[in-house]
């Protein structure tokens, strides 16, 4: 039985491995940004080799694994490539798909975000990424889609600099904090 008061646990993934990336600044920002009650933890997948399931079990993917089975939802920001999910994220999320449809992220709740400095704010590479987590029979966050175009005027420095971007991710992170918290509540009965 999960341990309902025990507080709200969130992955974060960026799609982005550079040091200024928008999209790592929105997840950092996220942070603080998210209901008392919810911690959100950052991870990296940097280190993980190409996808070759000729490798077996690597040490990296197991340890990336057991972090996704442990938290209550996923969030990730991306920005898109060539008007699709960055090679690195996809890379990650194919190493974490095994086992096909008994994955950790087989019915785990997962939010997407994307930002971008252009106008479109990465909106291809979200529904291309929504696509693969469909494949990963994850709950995808049934909300309308956060695509944050000209980032480059909303983000400084790493920190969200427009109102209007701070309180769009706000209401973001407080209706999916909420439906997390339901999905969790849900497997527990
Ligand atoms: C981009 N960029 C980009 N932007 C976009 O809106 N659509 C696209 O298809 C692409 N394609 C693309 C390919 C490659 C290889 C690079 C390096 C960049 C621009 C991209 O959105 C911009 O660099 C973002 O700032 C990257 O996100 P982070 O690193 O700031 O999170």
């Amino acid at each position: 039985m999960a341990d309902l008061t025990r507080e709200l646990t969130i992955v974060a993934f960026s799609g982005s491995l550079r040091a200024a990336s928008y999209n790592t600044a929105l997840l950092r920002e996220a942070a603080s940004l998210l209901p008392a009650g919810v911690t959100l933890t950052l991870e990296s997948y940097r280190d993980l080799p190409l996808f070759d399931p000729d490798l077996g079990e690597v040490a990296a993917v197991e340890a990336l694994k057991s972090k996704v089975r442990g938290a209550d939802g996923v969030l990730i920001a991306t920005p898109e490539y060539n008007y699709g999910v960055p090679g690195p994220l996809k890379n990650m999320l194919d190493w974490l798909s095994r086992p096909g449809y008994r994955s950790v992220f087989a019915q785990k709740p997962v939010g997407v975000l994307s930002a971008a400095p252009s106008a479109v704010g990465g909106a291809r590479a979200q529904v291309q990424l929504k696509g693969t987590l469909d494949a990963l029979v994850a709950q995808v966050f049934p909300y309308p889609d956060v695509a944050i175009g000209q980032v480059d005027q909303r983000i400084e420095a790493g920190h969200i600099t427009s109102d209007a971007t701070r309180e769009v991710m706000r209401e973001y992170l407080a209706a999916f904090a909420a439906w997390v918290a339901g999905a969790r509540q849900a497997t527990a009965r």
